[in-house]
């Protein structure tokens, strides 16, 4: 049987990584600037983590939903004192399309609307109302069209307040920072106006955090900079540093029902093995403290090599826009200084989304490569 070819695949095969480095069936060495799509946040094959999920196989890896799993209250317990939200309710799953669809879900439960807000530009995964809530006509099969979904401007207060004059607004859901649309911050502004309309309209508002949280914007999630607290936020990337888990945190406003939500794998005790190995690495290592400052550190050594036109974004989720497309550069980076970097939906930026224990040497090899690649091509084109 052949796979069904639905990635554009590089030749390359890591069969060993640590930290932020991979290493294929060759023997090269890889510095990984994308994190396998921002997921890698305490670091490959961490010797905690590891060690965590490895007991946890020894003992028991799963059992169903209808058993006590007291890792999962341990998991709570952990992400709502981290988080800062000791109030809120955890429910678990396996990915950020499936934890957006139980988050849209729950507030439509709640409040007996339909309608959801989303931005252009936005992703919020490939499963049915996820995916007619994302801002990519290609990626929306037929049965998954729905006059439900509003999409407006980014960043665009006024088109917000309009929407909402129609009062049947169920839910606002937005990413912190676009991810997939190339790192573009929600301004603190407007996520306030989302607060102010959801609550003046019986609306819920969805912090889609599945690639901005997690720590990776120097707060644990990067809706925090706005100072309002989101009703449910959706989390899946980061969590589980590689292994699939999901999860969204509920506030105390609504209320549990047997059988409202449900899922088979969700909240395993091998998740929650990973999972709480994640918080316990975030917290040992102050990674929310280290993606603030290297990410300072790492957006101003960019902004100053000619031929960026803008660096975006915060903590280590930034957006790196050319002057030129960055197919070519990208290409460069990882055949000639083997580095791993990861695009987006705008064919300018190149989305950087390092393990969060990255160091500052690391990155200086980064800095330097990229320097080269970039004075190499810009002689390229003035010649
Ligand atoms: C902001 C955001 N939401 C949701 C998703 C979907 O997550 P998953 O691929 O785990 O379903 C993604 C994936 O890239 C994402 O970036």
């Amino acid at each position: 049987m052949k796979l069904f070819d639905v990635y554009p695949l590089f030749d390359i095969e890591p069969v060993k990584a640590q930290g932020s480095w991979l290493w294929d069936d060759k023997g090269n060495k890889y510095l990984d600037l994308y994190g396998g799509h921002a997921v890698i946040s305490i670091g490959h094959s961490h010797t905690h983590y590891v060690r965590k999920i490895t007991e946890q196989l020894n003992k028991i890896g799963f059992y169903s939903n209808s058993v006590q799993i007291p890792l999962q209250t341990e998991l709570a317990d952990k992400l709502g004192a981290i988080c800062g939200h000791p109030d809120y309710a955890l429910f678990l799953c396996n990915s950020g399309a499936e934890a957006n669809e139980n988050a849209m879900k729950l507030a439509s439960f709640h409040n007996g609307k339909k309608k959801i807000i989303s931005f252009k530009n936005g992703f919020h995964g490939r499963t049915s109302l996820a995916v007619a809530v994302t801002d990519n006509p290609s990626i929306v099969a037929p049965v998954n069209e729905t006059e439900n979904s509003i999409i407006l401007p980014w960043n665009d207060e006024t088109a917000l307040e309009e929407a909402f004059n129609s009062n049947e607004i169920c839910a606002v859901i937005i990413e912190g920072m676009q991810g997939v649309g190339g790192v573009f911050v929600a301004s603190d502004s407007f996520l306030k106006k989302v607060r102010l309309l959801c609550d003046k309209h019986n609306a819920i508002y969805i912090a889609d955090a599945v690639q901005c949280g997690y720590g990776r914007s120097g707060k644990f999630f990067a809706h925090d900079f706005a100072g309002v607290d989101a009703d449910i936020y959706t989390m899946a990337k980061g969590m589980g540093n590689g292994f699939p888990v999901a999860g969204i945190i509920i506030s105390p406003k609504f209320k549990a029902k047997h059988s409202m939500l449900g899922t088979t794998f969700g909240g395993n005790h091998l998740a929650c093995a990973a999972a709480i190995a994640v918080l316990d690495v975030i917290k040992a290592e102050n990674l929310l403290q280290n993606a603030e400052q290297l990410g300072e550190y790492l957006k101003n050594a960019l902004r100053v090599i000619p031929g960026v036109k803008q660096v975006r974004g915060r903590g280590l989720m930034i957006g790196l826009e050319l002057e030129t497309p960055c197919a070519e550069i990208r290409d460069i980076l990882l055949k000639e200084y083997k580095i791993f970097t990861g695009s987006s939906s705008n064919k300018y930026t190149i989305r950087l989304l390092p393990a969060l224990n990255i160091n500052k040497g690391e990155l200086d090899l980064f800095i330097e490569a990229f320097t080269k690649v970039m004075s190499k091509t810009l002689v390229k084109i003035v010649n």
